[in-house]
């Protein structure tokens, strides 16, 4: 049988689902936050499992808490073809973020079996664990550790906020049976992956496009920097004796915006995302902070340059307030390449379905830049009201994302047919 293109989307369920998870939320609506590993990213793995068990997929869950959603195809020898995302959230965002992909694979797969389609080759879906980096202070933790991207005994030590390890939470999860390093796949374990995604930023909707095709993902960095200097009283302490955590914070804060206007590339981007401070009482001097700072660009020595700048203003800022550093590189990963022949394939079922589509740069990163490492792999953006998101308003309309699933759906018959 050749692929099914015209499939129907059931726009209605997938909405209900979407709004259904939403609702398992840390934060009451509109607000969804599910941070990794907490009881609300729990109970939303577990929605997910029986939605995927409902659905007759098979589920396998690895030692990171990544899990498989496995559709059979007609010859086990042939590897799998992938589409997936995540379903954790960062503190304060909303509901579309990631799940568009989740339960619009899922969708997507539905529909392909409601068509009668037969795959030769395995479907899988991954919902990837902690693509946000709220918890660690790393995105991607789950893909990082399929792709080897990051090691296993690396990423065993990483620490939350309160010092609890990855190891810890892995065993107070159930996860912890079987060894970390378990969770790493082979290159060439899937023919591909294809992840479908909200854009994330203006240009679809401004250009009226439904479908963008993702060809590069820029490089993302961040950095953990813990100040220390010398906490007080607010009335005793004079200003010339005081080595205060956060001022040299605020300096450096402002020296990250410095650096990522400097490089010469309109691309680079710098933010502080995290800024905390102890005691954190206003009669007393802040005596800690505690700062994590994201700096991106499509091209890595524009990115690189930013980051070297900050650094040197690390140093010099500390210096000159006598405040002790240390400055810790969580990641800093190159740009992905996505599969150009894959490009075309997802270009061409848009023309098939008679869906304006253009080509694109995702500013924002994925699982799909580490899956790069493990096979060939693009990406299908829909639009989101004003380029909205990780924020509560952010919105694809029912009729938007039925688009990108249908996108998906032609994609994945057209890689599962043979
Ligand atoms: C992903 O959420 C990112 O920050 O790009
Ligand atoms: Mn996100
Ligand atoms: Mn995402």
């Amino acid at each position: 049988m050749s692929e099914p293109l015209q499939v129907e989307i059931d726009g209605t369920a997938l909405q209900r689902e979407i709004d259904a998870l939403a609702e398992i939320s840390e934060q009451p609506a509109p607000v969804v936050t599910r941070i990794l590993f907490s009881e609300a990213d729990l109970r939303a793995r577990t929605f997910i499992k029986h939605l995927c068990g409902d659905a007759g997929l098979t589920l396998r869950e690895d030692a990171a808490g990544n899990l498989f959603a496995r559709w059979p195809g007609k010859n086990p020898a042939l590897p799998p073809v992938a589409t997936g995302s995540h379903i954790d959230a960062i503190p304060n965002a909303g509901r579309y973020d990631g799940v568009v992909g989740v339960l619009g694979g899922l969708e997507a797969i539905r529909a392909l079996k409601r068509a009668g389609f037969e795959p030769a080759r395995a479907v899988d879906l991954i919902v990837f664990t902690a693509e946000e980096p709220t918890r660690f202070g790393i995105g991607c933790l789950g893909s990082r550790l399929l792709s080897g991207a990051l090691a296993a005994d690396k990423a065993a030590c990483l620490q939350d906020s309160e010092g609890v390890t990855l190891e810890e939470w892995r065993a107070r999860a159930g996860c912890a049976e079987t060894p970390l390093a378990s969770a790493r796949l082979e290159r060439g374990c899937y023919r591909a992956f294809i992840e479908l995604h909200i854009e994330q930023g203006p240009l679809l909707e401004r250009e009226g496009i439904p479908i963008g095709i993702v060809e590069k993902i820029a490089a993302p960095a961040t950095l953990r920097l813990e100040l220390t200097g010398e906490g007080g009283h607010a009335g005793a302490v004079l200003m010339p004796e005081r080595r205060d955590a956060l001022l040299a914070g605020a300096e450096i804060a402002l020296a990250v915006e410095r650096a990522a206007a400097s490089t010469g590339s309109a691309d680079t981007v710098g933010t502080t995302g995290v800024f905390r401070i102890e005691p954190g009482a206003v009669n007393s001097i802040p005596g800690r902070a505690l700062l994590e700072i994201d700096v991106r660009d499509t091209q890595q020595p524009a990115r690189n340059a930013a980051l070297r700048r900050i650094e040197q203003a690390v140093a010099e800022v500390c210096g000159r307030r006598r405040v002790e550093w240390n400055l810790q590189t969580l990641n800093a990963d190159p740009p992905a390449l996505c599969d150009g022949k894959l490009v075309n394939t997802v270009a061409s079922v848009c023309e098939r379905l008679q869906l304006p589509a253009r080509r694109m740069t995702s500013r924002a990163y994925h699982d799909s830049l580490f899956m790069a490492l493990l096979c060939p792999m693009t990406m299908i953006f829909i639009p989101c009201r004003g380029g909205v998101s990780h924020r509560p308003d952010e919105y694809s309309s029912p009729e938007q994302i039925r688009e990108g699933v249908r996108v998906l759906a032609g994609t994945l018959a057209a890689l599962a047919v043979r």
